[in-house]
């Protein structure tokens, strides 16, 4: 057949890929052209409006960069991402939930002993975080590797600014939990922040009345052997920003509530100067496989 109506064409698209050697490939095609398709008749789809998606998408495209990726961005903020990361997450069986990685991670860093200050010299609150990594019968993990990071105390992570090429990491660190499956630390508490709005993905959140921000939270990515790699936040408790993420990755077990102390020594028996705050959280981890997520863009990585 050389011409089709609108739903032949449908079937004409799906079965070109039918020598397709790849069985999930060709699933995955199949399924991509049934829902494309069904989107245009469902919407009438205007000329107009098909030319604007396609702008949409080339300057998507041309926002990204070896240090931005603008299509997860886009991922993130259609619920996209989090939706992979509940099909993928299905069964938790009591373990620590999941969330986003996001675009701030950069890969590797030399251990730190716990107790280290992650955030010298930054303004803000001061905050202690202790935490303990156990199996799903709360058995402790030792010698487990636990990567961190947040945003400071202005909304930015340390690899968004120009300082990092020279000072290096801050507020992001690695820790590997003692016999009893613990570490801890000290920092500042971080602050909510705007996702990029420079780019087409912003222009769409500001455009439809959406706003940019997302809740203060830590990140944290756990990696034990024989353990799935748990990548998760811990997001600070009482946020207001935590009923509306851009990026809808607010899970309620991943809400912490932070402690105001005034105690003049931290749990470490170190003295404190002044007023901080004391998050506790723990994870437990899901028997399994994988392997820990890569930075976005390897040239985001510390040399
Ligand atoms: C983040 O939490 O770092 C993040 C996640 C998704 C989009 C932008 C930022
Ligand atoms: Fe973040």
């Amino acid at each position: 057949m050389t011409q089709f109506n609108d739903t032949e064409l449908t079937a004409a698209v799906i079965d070109s890929f039918a020598k397709t050697p790849d069985p999930r490939a060709k699933f995955l095609l199949r399924e991509l052209v049934k829902s494309l398709h069904d989107y245009v008749r469902k919407t009438d789809l205007t000329f107009d409006e098909w030319l604007y998606a396609i702008d949409f998408l080339t300057r998507t495209g041309q926002k990204c960069s070896p240090i931005r990726q603008e299509f997860i961005l886009l991922s993130d903020v259609l619920g996209v991402s989090m939706l992979v990361d509940a099909v993928n997450h299905r069964e938790r069986d009591g373990a620590t939930e999941t969330t986003v990685l996001g675009p701030f991670y950069v890969g590797e860093h030399a251990p730190m002993p716990s107790g280290a200050d992650i955030s010298p010299g930054l303004q803000g609150e001061r905050m202690f975080v202790q935490s303990r990594v156990t199996d799903l019968a709360g058995q402790p993990l030792a010698g487990v590797t636990v990567d961190i990071w947040h945003a400071d105390d202005d909304g930015f992570y340390d690899s968004q600014k120009e300082a990092y090429a020279t000072e290096g990491p801050s507020s992001r660190a690695r820790f590997i939990t003692d016999a009893d499956g613990r570490l801890y630390f000290r920092t500042i508490l971080p602050c909510s922040y705007p996702i990029p709005t420079d780019g087409p993905v912003g222009e769409m959140i500001l455009q439809t009345g959406r706003h940019p921000m997302r809740p203060a939270h830590v990140h944290f990515l756990v990696d034990a052997p024989g353990y799935e790699p748990l990548v998760t936040h811990v997001f600070m408790g009482g946020d207001k920003y935590l009923d509306s993420d851009v990026v809808f990755g607010v899970k309620d077990e991943l809400i912490a509530t932070i402690e105001a102390r005034n105690d003049g020594a931290m749990p470490d028996g170190q003295p404190s100067n002044g007023p901080w705050h004391l998050l506790t959280y723990n994870f437990r981890m899901k028997p399994g496989q994988g392997t820990a997520p890569q930075p976005m863009m390897p040239e985001n990585k510390e040399a």
